[in-house]
């Protein structure tokens, strides 16, 4: 069964793109067929695995509105195992044009299913909103796994995603579960940080992952080089820290490695 990881926090510069970047490659790595599908207008994921959106004749704007397949728009990259549904820009049209489109919450879903069976893993990478693209996601997704800044803060808007979350599984999405909560740009010298830790582990427990991804100036790096960082720097601490989440995540769902 494919498993389908909605990467979302409507804060901006949380480290989404990022960790969405990230997992995907690690699990490319492991030789799990994955799935990266960049549904942010500004574009980071798609050139994040080293695909230039100006460049493709189609991409996930075209797919959404309906004028092509998704298999005519998903590249292959430079890493074996990964694939990606490009974003671009125009993407902000979309916002505007699926106001008025029938099932418009469900447009990611169905493409999705056309594609999902040649993957293991489908890793979405998310606007810094709530708007129509994000809900989309939720709506295509097994789970969401919401990255927290460990600063000052954090827990401001964390409010409005979980009530977000609730209203999606009522009604579009009733199977929607948290993967899990992720704490990013760790600084372990700041009082800050810890405290930070603390009080979001109070609010949600065990869905918070053990795993917490130190500040590493490799992976701020990684992304101008179009690469991830298990091919940037794979002995930094970044990149030790993403493939420690990804094993984690396979060990919550019982998954084995191949
Ligand atoms: N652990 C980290 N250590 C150092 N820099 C990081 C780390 N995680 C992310 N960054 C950097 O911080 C910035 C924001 O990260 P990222 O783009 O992943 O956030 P985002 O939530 O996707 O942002 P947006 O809301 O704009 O989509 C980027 O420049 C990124 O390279
Ligand atoms: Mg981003």
């Amino acid at each position: 069964m494919t498993k389908i990881i909605t990467v979302t926090n409507q804060k901006g510069g949380v480290g989404k793109t990022t960790t969405a970047v990230n997992i995907a490659a690690a699990l490319a790595a492991l030789e799990f067929n994955v799935l990266l599908v960049d549904i942010d207008p500004q574009a980071n994921a798609t050139n994040g695995v080293g695909i230039d959106a100006r460049q493709m004749d189609y991409t996930l704007y075209e797919v959404l509105v309906g004028d092509v397949e998704p298999n005519e728009a998903i590249v292959e990259t430079d890493i074996k195992y990964l694939s990606v549904l490009p974003s671009h820009i125009n993407l902000v049209g979309a916002e505007i044009e699926l106001v008025s489109a029938i099932r418009r919450e469900y447009k990611l879903k169905e493409a999705i299913e056309k594609v999902k069976d040649k993957y293991d893993f489908v890793i979405i990478d998310c606007p810094p909103s709530l708007g129509i693209l994000t809900l989309n996601a939720l709506t295509a997704s097994s789970s969401i796994l919401i990255p927290v800044q460990c600063e000052y803060y954090a827990l401001e808007g964390l409010g409005q995603l979980i009530a977000t979350l609730q209203i999606v599984k009522q009604g579009l999405n009733p199977d929607l579960t948290i993967e899990g909560l992720l704490f990013t740009m760790y600084q372990q010298q700041l009082n800050l940080s810890r405290d930070v830790v603390e009080e979001v582990k109070k609010h949600f427990g065990n869905k918070v992952f053990d795993t917490i991804i130190p500040r590493n100036v490799k992976l701020s790096e990684a992304p101008s080089h179009g690469k991830p960082i298990i091919l940037y720097d794979i002995k930094s601490k970044g990149s030790e820290s993403y493939l420690a989440l990804t094993n984690e995540i396979l060990k919550r769902n019982k998954i084995k490695h191949k």
